[in-house]
């Protein structure tokens, strides 16, 4: 059994998840299920990404402890990753003491090598990345190419990790064969990067004092990607007494290694990770896998950026199968893309719905008219298809390996249109009524039926929770196996329950015009209904430009009182609330739900927005919008300190 570890990389906790963060963590999944899948021995690791100034800063804006931040955003991400069946082996904190331990042994091992010293340090330095720059390295204002946020001057006594002694290493390892650095492209980016010349490298800070304390240098904090990066070996019990997950997983010779990340953290993976592994006289990782960005309007999305998309209203509309499928079948792996709802709606529908939703209920109606509400007898298949079939489950199997995800389901969906063409020359419907072609339709639908079977089949690392409902529309139980992933499962003269529908076509008009929670910012969704407290893990967003106060006054804000309210059915975060303005009632719905329940806000007052243009929210429309605070995405509804009659204006 080949040992396969892969990891995410370990998300900062100075921001809730998005779509990007998503992405890596969905990628990372789908190969862990596909490697058990075909009898590999899996080890996934997932984290987050705890010290540093950037967490520091963002949790003294927030008024709390670097701590409390860490654990209101983990708890998050915990939440997150089991609503998108993520099937992690771990979660590593670089909080916990075993982290700590790992850190601190990882720096001993380097410091035996002799590959420290300790010199003056001045350079620009972008807390977002958590990174010095050269100035040539800055835009002409002196930003950070990355977060286009400027860069800050920093000077102090550091310990520096001699990196340059290792560039000629570097560059043999970039030299094998396979690469170990992917894509290609990525792979020229850093060898050409380590070519021009390495420099030293800083790995303390004296300024910051969340982190690992660095052993032997009081005062000194170890450098937060150091301290990152060994998250890959702490979480394997390195540093700690049993080393047993160690030695079978990053220890093994012909095990894989394998480090997904985004492109802007290829350095710190392809650069600084292998040099100070090969420092500590450590194996390498077989694979730095550098994937492109979600953009939304051709920019990264990104918290500071603020055009980022938090998924929650997609994954709550069509389940997290849907938001699996569309971000690894709509990114070519390693290349950008853009984010949009409308692409995502329309993947759902022409590959959920129609590609694979159809073909499967076609195929089971027509099987159980034909032969009595099973599937067909022992029949020869047709060759044609058959071959058709295989080609493209070695081509899915291929994508899978060679992390072309999107060409891997691209040929699944081309087997399912094939399957439809075949259906339509053969036109079984016809041919059903007729005795003698009895032996034809079951050849045909058989062949159909097994094509399917193995999409499915195919299709369990990505779509967990639906393809097994796919394979029980059939009869077959869910084995993620690689005997399963060949030709010919489908059980003979076996029963067909009645379908239901697995993925019911959305009317794309319709579902933008209900879409209740805008894509960007501020959908994100907590789950505690006492709102701020475990919620707050958004940094306060920057105070919007000037308005005139003509401009204020246009907005007419009034007390309004509850009369009644109640849950809006099918949406999981809206009330729908009867209010009264000075005797005139009025409806207004508020995506407050996960906060409130109907009985907390009757006979309560709270502030609407009375001038605002009526909007239909699933639905139903809405005279006005009730003001809340947005903690962590988190409604903490506004009222009157005292009561008031209902209608006064306020200013
Ligand atoms: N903490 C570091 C990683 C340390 S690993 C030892 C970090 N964290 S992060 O939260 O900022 O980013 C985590 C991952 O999310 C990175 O791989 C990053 O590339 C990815 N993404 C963040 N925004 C993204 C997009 N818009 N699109 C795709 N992925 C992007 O970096």
């Amino acid at each position: 059994m080949s040992k396969y570890y892969v990891t995410t990389p370990i998300y900062y906790v100075n921001d809730l998840p998005h779509v990007g963060h998503i992405y890596t963590t969905v990628v990372c999944d789908t190969l862990a299920r596909y490697h058990r899948m075909v009898g590999d021995d899996v080890y996934f690791l997932t984290g987050t990404d705890e010290h540093g100034q950037k967490i520091q800063r963002a949790a003294a804006e927030q008024g709390v402890t670097p701590i409390q931040l860490a654990d209101r955003v983990v708890e998050r991400y915990t939440e997150l990753w089991k609503e998108l069946d993520i099937t992690h082996d771990d979660l590593l904190r670089t909080s916990q003491p075993r982290h700590h331990m790992a850190v601190q042994e990882m720096v001993r091992r380097i410091a035996e090598r002799d590959d420290f010293y300790v010199d003056r340090h001045e350079g620009w330095y972008c807390s977002g990345c958590e990174a010095f720059y050269t100035e040539k390295e800055l835009t002409e204002e002196k930003h950070c190419p990355v977060h286009e946020r400027p860069a800050e001057w920093e000077e102090e006594e550091n310990v520096f990790f001699r990196l340059s002694k290792y560039q000629d290493a570097l560059i043999e390892w970039y030299d094998q064969d396979p690469s170990p650095v992917l894509p290609l492209s990525r792979r020229n980016e850093v060898r050409s990067f380590v070519e021009s010349g390495l420099r030293d490298l800083s790995v303390s800070r004296t300024k910051v004092e969340w982190g690992v304390p660095f052993p032997d240098k009081p005062g000194h904090t170890v450098y937060v990607w150091l301290d990152a990066l060994t998250n890959y070996l702490s979480a394997l019990g390195f540093g700690s007494d049993d080393s047993s997950l160690f030695d079978r997983y990053w220890q093994d010779d012909e095990g894989q290694r394998v480090h997904v990340i985004g492109k802007d953290i290829l350095r710190f993976h392809a650069v600084y990770w292998p040099a100070f592994l090969m420092s500590a006289g450590l194996p390498l990782p077989t694979c730095v896998f550098a994937h492109g960005w979600w953009l939304r309007d051709d920019r990264k999305m990104s918290k500071s950026v603020g055009n980022v998309t938090r998924p929650d209203h997609l994954v709550e509309s069509f389940g997290a199968d849907a938001l699996r499928l569309f971000l690894l079948r709509d990114m070519v792996f390693g290349q950008d893309a853009n984010f949009s709802d409308e692409a995502f709606v329309d993947r759902y529908n022409s590959d959920l719905a129609n590609g694979l939703g159809n073909t499967l209920s076609r195929l089971v109606t027509l099987s159980r008219r034909a032969f009595e509400n099973r599937t067909p007898p022992k029949v020869a298949w047709d060759a044609e298809l058959m071959t058709s079939a295989n080609r493209a489950i070695d081509e899915y199997r291929e994508g899978m390996e060679k992390y072309a995800f999107q060409r891997g389901l691209e040929a699944l969906w081309r087997l399912l249109g094939e399957t439809n063409q075949f259906l339509v020359s053969h036109e079984p419907w016809k041919l059903l009524k007729q005795p003698e072609e009895r032996q034809h339709v079951a050849e045909v639908l058989a062949t159909s039926l097994e094509v399917v079977r193995l999409v499915a089949t195919a299709l369990l690392p990505i779509l967990p929770e639906t393809a097994p409902k796919v394979l029980a529309a059939l009869g077959v139980d869910a084995v993620a196996s690689s005997e399963a992933l060949r030709w010919g499962g489908l059980p003979v003269d076996s029963p067909l329950a009645e379908g239901e529908s697995l993925f019911p076509r959305i009317d794309k008009k319709k579902y933008f015009a209900d879409v209740t929670e805008p894509p960007t910012e501020g959908g994100a969704k907590t789950s505690s209904k006492d709102s701020g407290e475990s919620a707050a893990a958004e940094v306060i967003a920057p105070i919007e430009s000037e308005i005139a106060f003509d401009d204020f006054t246009k907005v007419d804000l009034r007390v309004a009182d509850v009369k009644a309210a109640e849950e809006v059915p099918k949406s999981k975060k809206l009330l729908k609330l009867t209010l009264e303005l000075d005797g005139v009632e009025r409806t207004v719905v508020a995506g407050i739900k996960q906060q409130y329940a109907p009985e907390d806000l009757v006979g309560k007052q709270v502030i609407i927005v009375a001038n605002l243009a009526p909007a239909k929210l699933m639905g139903i429309e809405s005279q006005g919008m009730v003001l809340a605070a947005s903690v962590g995405g988190a409604a903490v509804v506004l009222g009157t300190a005292q009561r008031v009659p209902s209608g006064t204006r306020v200013r």
